[in-house]
């Protein structure tokens, strides 16, 4: 490498050397940010920050506003129910119906302390519904905290990475895991971090037929709700809706998080969404655990009070709020986070224009969306060897390996936190970067 680069190479080597990391590239997304801090305090210089994926815009108002007033009113006080407080349970119910185009009883639509807490009560209670099926499959890549959960929780998972296994593939795959009789469950998210995909309708029908099939329960993971920007998402009742399983399975969990569609991530509140058709369902194997063998009331008074005794009351009002004001046609959720897709299209464009590859690049034969992240390589490097000389440039990001990929020679971008006046810098780094490495 040029020892010429656009963060002074000394400080950057001795900032390395002093974090203790052997690799840069194989660091977590914390320790990368760390390290970032690091050499940003003492060069002077600012990054081009791609490595976590936090939103880059303020809060959704209506929120606030509600969330101050109901404080106010002396909620903060008073212990709110576990299965949600009434009118946000309805305007749950009313949200899928208006942007996914399905019916969900509000019995079923609980506030959970983020879709992370969401999704540790499903792995809790749907590892528990069939005795001897005790594992997730996950369609990777994907959100490693929810490995994390399923380890501190002593359940295990299978995996395989869907970039080989789009469309019709999908099916054989799928059924060589579930033919096994161990799997309990499927997880996965949509659009998908880390790599921006999006299951076309054709994968999400066969997810659906091959989990009733083997009797397995799909967990949808909304994180990223309206942002597959290739479609307007963000009318009320009208289509095209949010691509979801949900529409042809009867048997499933969506998680919705109120974090970056809302930009309301600090107050720790999503969605957990259970059909009507789950929530009333028996499983016998339950009372090995809970009082009753349905799994809606073991979900509702056999994990989520355990766990938190519900979720913080004045983020319930906040929340509320938000969705009314969405369901009413008030509030353009989907075009307060279009800014996401606008800067991945200009950010995506300078990569290419600079020897670089997307990596995940394609749902079926469509061309994948622009928006929250977006996965490249360079050719000749592997994803930890170009992050390890991407940091002497002043961009940072993370490696797919750490997201059950199998593409080792893929970096995840996010681009939430990279301003527009910094996409000269960028344009500038990727341009040295290109040179040097030719
Ligand atoms: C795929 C995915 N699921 C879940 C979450 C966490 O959501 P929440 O903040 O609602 O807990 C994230 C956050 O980055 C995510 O990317």
């Amino acid at each position: 490498m040029d020892k010429n680069t656009p963060i002074d190479y000394k400080i950057v080597s001795e900032k390395i050397s002093e974090s203790g990391l052997k690799e840069v590239g194989k660091a977590t997304i914390r320790e990368i940010k760390k390290l970032v801090d690091n050499i940003e305090k003492s060069s002077g210089e600012n990054f081009i920050r791609m490595e976590m994926g936090i939103p880059g815009i303020p809060p959704t108002q209506v929120g606030v506003d509600a969330e101050i007033k109901a404080l106010k009113s002396g909620v903060a006080a008073i212990y709110p129910d576990i299965q949600g407080i009434p009118t946000l349970k309805n305007e749950i119910s009313r949200f899928v119906k208006n942007f996914i185009n399905i019916d969900v009883n509000p019995e079923g639509c609980l506030p959970t302390v983020g879709s992370m807490q969401g999704s540790f009560a499903a792995f809790l209670a749907l590892n528990r519904i069939h005795k001897g099926r005790e594992k997730v499959l996950f369609i990777d890549p994907g959100f490693p905290v929810h490995k994390q959960q399923l380890q501190v929780l002593g359940y295990q998972y299978e995996t395989f990475d869907v970039y080989n296994y789009r469309g019709d593939k999908l099916r054989d795959k799928l059924e060589s895991f579930l033919s096994k009789g161990e799997i309990s469950s499927i997880l996965y998210s949509n659009p998908n971090n880390p790599s921006w995909i999006c299951f076309t309708e054709n994968e999400l029908q066969i997810i659906a037929e091959l989990s009733k099939k083997y009797g397995v329960i799909v967990m949808e993971d909304l994180a990223y709700f309206g942002m597959d920007f290739r479609k307007d998402l963000g009318t009320p009742g009208q289509a095209p809706y949010q691509a979801s399983v949900a529409r042809y399975s009867d048997d499933y969990i969506l998680f919705i998080s109120s974090s970056k569609a809302f930009s309301y991530a600090g107050q720790r509140i999503g969605m957990m969404v259970i059909s009507d058709h789950l929530f009333k369902a028996e499983f016998p194997d339950l009372l090995r655990f809970y009082k009753t063998s349905q799994f809606g009331y073991s979900m509702v008074f056999g994990t989520i009070y355990p766990l938190s005794s519900g979720t913080s009351h004045s983020a319930q009002y906040a929340l509320a709020a938000i969705l009314k004001a969405a369901n009413d046609g008030d509030l353009d959720f989907v075009e307060d986070v279009k800014i996401y897709g606008k800067k991945a299209h200009i950010m995506k464009q300078m990569f290419l224009d600079n020897g670089f590859k997307i990596v995940y690049d394609k749902d079926e034969d469509e061309d994948i969306a622009d928006g929250f992240y977006f996965t490249f390589s360079y050719p000749g490097l592997s994803g930890v060897e170009l992050l390890g000389e991407l940091i002497y440039y002043g961009i940072s990001a993370i490696s797919l390996a750490i997201t059950g990929s199998d593409r080792i020679e893929g970096v995840r971008a996010c681009v939430s936190l990279v301003n527009e006046n910094q996409f000269g810098d960028l344009e500038y780094r990727l341009k040295a970067f290109n040179r040097d490495h030719q």
